[in-house]
């Protein structure tokens, strides 16, 4: 394939100082994310798939190496213009929904397109749907804590479709579930991002959840390891 990735990390390192002592996370990471492919990083814990994930969204920055995305290096992006980067191609799905309380679940879903200066009419149309597309039809005036944990994943997901993004990264999505309700989030995870024809870069520990990505990473001693 000679098409340009989504994503490229470049010789990635990551190292956290705190005071006298340095922890280096990872190191000269190489990786390319193919449009349109799911990924899956997985790892022990404080491996450091978050710090990864972070990196590969423009929320965090490495301490050397280089992170392109659409071709596009984020070192070079000041950070109103990185926001609106992420804003614009980046869905992000974190294991703890970070939804605000003091809005409606329909609400929660527009934010990011408000932020984008969208008109609010459009913006609650597309967020109607994909709250109707999640089974949460009769929810869409539910306040976060009036949710249940599931319900609450699926308006997080809704969230990070809304503005259409190339990329969808998820840390843990249904770390904080249980089996049963996690195994029917992962599947309307995959099915949104089949439809939608997104790219996937997922982290867990679950290797079964892993597994139904296209590529699998092993986090080990700061390194990647493709598994087969
Ligand atoms: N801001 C920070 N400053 C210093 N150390 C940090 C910081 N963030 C993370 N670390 C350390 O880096 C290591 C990797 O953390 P990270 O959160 O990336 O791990 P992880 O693989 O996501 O773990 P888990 O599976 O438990 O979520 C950990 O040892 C953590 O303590
Ligand atoms: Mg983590």
């Amino acid at each position: 394939m000679t098409e340009k990735p989504l994503l490229e990390f470049t010789g990635v390192s990551k190292t956290y100082i705190s005071g006298e002592s340095q922890l280096s996370i990872l190191q000269q990471i190489d990786f390319s994310l193919p449009s349109g492919v799911s990924v899956a990083i997985t790892g022990k814990s404080g491996s450091g798939k978050s710090t990864f994930l972070n990196i590969a969204g423009g929320l965090d920055k490495p301490t050397s190496g280089d992170v392109n995305f659409l071709g596009k290096a984020l070192r070079h992006m000041h950070d109103k213009e990185l926001s609106e980067f992420r804003n614009r191609h980046i869905g992000f799905i974190f294991q703890s929904h970070i939804l605000l309380d003091d809005f409606s679940a329909l609400e929660n879903v527009c934010i990011p397109s408000l932020i984008r200066g969208e008109p609010k009419k459009n913006v609650s149309r597309r967020a109607a749907q994909l709250l109707e597309r999640v089974g949460l039809s009769d929810r869409m005036d539910h306040r976060p804590n009036k949710l249940s944990g599931g319900e609450r994943q699926r308006v997080a997901f809704c969230r990070a479709l809304v503005n259409s993004p190339e990329l969808l990264i998820a840390d843990e999505p249904t770390g904080s579930l249980d089996e049963q309700s996690s195994r029917g989030i992962e599947e309307l995870l995959f099915d949104l991002v089949r439809e939608q024809g997104k790219t996937l870069l997922l982290v867990t520990h679950d290797m079964q959840l892993a597994r139904k990505c296209a590529v699998v990473y092993l986090l080990h001693n700061r390194e990647l390891q493709e598994l087969t």
